[in-house]
């Protein structure tokens, strides 16, 4: 089991084994209340969750698989993309200590290169207009040194760093990132927060291919909606605007 974090400031459950942490930590939050800002990891996940119902695959013991969960009901429903910069973020910056050139590929995974090391589902309940809490799963590939599932393009930190990293160190860096981040949001600075989450877009400069239901165009992003969209501009100078799921990078 991974050891308590030195100096960890937040709760945290370190479980061996379990179906998935974000499950974990709902059903706690079903049965007693739990603080803000408690953290679930588990050395392995029986049935990890990944974004589009797919699953998550992670070697036991070599990678980071933990939820969190926050209660900001300071947010309206509209501004549930707010969360996905701040989590985002967190995670890309404490990278960025370790090595260069990660970035945040639209909307919340996290890129070294061309590669994927960090995927993260945000799981939203809503209370009338406003998000009464959200369970942010994280998965970061650490120690893991072969990829076997599916997934396209996953890279570990140990494959970038050459060296073996500490689970709980980055852990607690994460947190402490995330709780920076969640009080630059609760004290409102979303302009702020949104423009560092464009300037540390993946491919935030030039033309790149893309792919919608209509088929492959050449675009350059131009911006992010407060509600998440992503703003494309084609090489024929149209603009386009994108939900999640409704286009997809070419690489
Ligand atoms: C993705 O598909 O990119 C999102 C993956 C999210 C995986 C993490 S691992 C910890 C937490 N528990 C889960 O079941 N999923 C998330």
């Amino acid at each position: 089991m991974m050891p308590y974090p030195d100096g960890f400031s937040f709760p945290c459950i370190c479980v061996e084994e379990t179906d998935s942490t974000s499950l974990y930590l709902a059903r706690l939050c079903t049965e007693q209340e739990v603080k803000e800002m408690t953290v679930v990891t588990a050395a392995h996940q029986t049935a990890g969750r990944g974004q589009r119902g797919t699953s998550w695959e992670s070697e036991k013991g070599e990678n980071l698989l933990f939820s969190t969960v926050l209660y900001p009901t300071f947010l309206s429903a509209k501004e549930q993309f707010r969360l996905s910069q701040v989590i985002s973020l967190a995670v890309k910056e404490t990278l960025d200590v370790y090595a260069e050139d990660f970035s945040v590929k639209w909307p919340n995974d996290i890129f070294w290169k061309e590669k994927k090391i960090c995927g993260m589902l945000l799981e939203n309940d809503l209370t009338g207009t406003q998000i009464s809490r959200c369970i942010a799963g994280i998965g970061i590939n650490i120690n893991q040194e072969e990829f076997h599932s599916p997934a396209p393009n996953p890279v570990s930190l140990r494959q970038i760093t050459g060296k073996e990293e500490n689970l709980s160190e980055v852990l607690k860096q994460v947190m402490e990132r995330i709780g920076v981040y969640y009080e630059l949001l609760k004290s409102g600075k979303r302009d702020w927060i949104a423009s560092r989450y464009q300037r540390s877009l993946f491919r935030n400069t030039g033309f790149h291919d893309f792919q919608d239901q209509q088929g492959i165009f050449t675009a350059m992003i131009t911006g992010i909606e407060p509600e998440g969209r992503l703003i494309l501009t084609d090489d024929t100078g149209r603009e386009r605007r994108y939900a999640f799921k409704e286009v997809s990078y070419l690489y």
